[in-house]
């Protein structure tokens, strides 16, 4: 017998304000035609005045938790996948411990930017697996508005806010691949493109908290090509071939992005979940955002096959494959 982490409930939330691109051609010299050629994005929301990570990721957490049907009384650990903190510190994983009461377990954030969910999910499964946590929240919440230069057209165009978790529950599982739960993560960084995609702040170099500075014709190119070796990672760790995946749930940082990669596993559009064109980029909350609005609407199905991938600042990358 094998330990699974089972996903026994998602849930998400995103901020009520919703802008457009023809909102961002009032803000920058820019246009709805070139925002959705380059990338496919239509709309993101944007949180409120005063509205925090925490307020996003407590939201999320909760819906995720009534979709499981437990409580937070019965959680173990709390994995907050975010770039975006409320503070410097302490973890914005404390923050949402305390506001839905529980007064026991682990609970902190994991920085891997937009692999950050895919990073939290490794961390959360290797505690299940190490007898450490049998109730998890993991959750990915960002506020990325926040670190937007909303003078900088190449940058402010892409992004937006929003959260997204799940309940993993530790299961007896046989091994196999028809287990339900996380299979197998994949997990990669290279802090050799540090400059390719940052934020020119920080508490210990400038005492500020900083903009999103991007090299986006090389991150692409790193994407493209680091994406593509994760997932063939993952597929072979568990001697799979593309075809027997039901679901791509991809980071959803650019749509041309996302098409290469369905185009390098041969998979049909019809089996890769985009939200992009209305989420836009919410880096660590993309991918919990993107599996909960197709578990909702019924296209992922109890028993399928998911494969999870993204790429993040760092740079990170990482692939996880779930049976939901
Ligand atoms: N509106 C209008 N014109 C623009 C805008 C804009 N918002 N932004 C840039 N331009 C202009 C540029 O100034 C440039 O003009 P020029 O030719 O006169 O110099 C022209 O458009 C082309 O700019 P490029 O940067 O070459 O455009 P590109 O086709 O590479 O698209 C983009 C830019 C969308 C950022 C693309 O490189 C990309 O998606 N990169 C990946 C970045 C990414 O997704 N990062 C997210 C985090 S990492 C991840 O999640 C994978």
């Amino acid at each position: 017998m094998t330990i699974r982490s089972v996903m026994v409930g998602c849930g998400a939330y995103l901020p009520a304000r919703v802008m457009t691109n023809a909102d961002l051609e009032k803000v920058v010299d820019t246009s709805d035609d070139w925002i959705v050629e380059r990338t496919g994005i239509k709309s993101r929301h944007i949180a409120a005045e005063g509205e925090t990570t925490a307020d996003l990721a407590e939201q999320a957490a909760r819906a995720a938790l009534a979709h499981a049907g437990l409580d937070a009384g019965q959680v173990d650990l709390i994995v907050l996948a975010t770039a975006t903190p409320d503070h410097t510190f302490p973890a914005t994983a404390t923050k949402v411990q305390a506001r839905l009461g529980m007064t026991r377990g682990v609970a902190f954030d994991v920085q891997a930017v937009c692999s950050g969910f895919v990073y939290a999910l490794a961390v959360a499964d290797n505690f299940i697996k190490a007898g450490q946590a049998k109730v998890a929240l993991v959750i990915g919440a960002e506020t990325f508005s926040r670190i937007l230069d909303w003078e900088d057209r190449t940058t402010c165009v892409l992004f937006g806010d929003g959260a997204g978790a799940v309940v993993l529950k530790a299961e007896e599982g046989r091994g196999t691949g028809a287990d339900r739960g996380i299979l197998t993560t994949h997990l990669h960084s290279d802090g050799r493109h540090h400059d390719m995609l940052f934020v020119d702040g920080g508490p210990s170099t400038t005492q500020t908290v900083g903009h999103v500075r991007m090299r986006g014709q090389e991150v692409f190119k790193h994407a493209v090509v680091n994406l593509a070796e994760v997932v063939e990672e993952a597929l072979a760790a568990n001697g799979l071939e593309p075809s027997q995946i039901d679901w791509l749930v991809p980071h959803q940082a650019n749509k041309r992005i996302i098409d290469s990669t369905a185009r390098k596993l041969k998979m049909d559009g019809t089996k890769v979940v985009v939200t992009v064109d209305h989420h836009g980029n919410t880096s660590a909350a993309s991918i919990p955002l993107a599996f909960v609005e197709a578990v909702q609407d019924g296209r992922i199905k109890r028993g399928d096959l998911v494969l999870m991938e993204a790429m993040g600042g760092g740079f990170t990358w990482g692939a996880a494959l779930v049976r939901w």
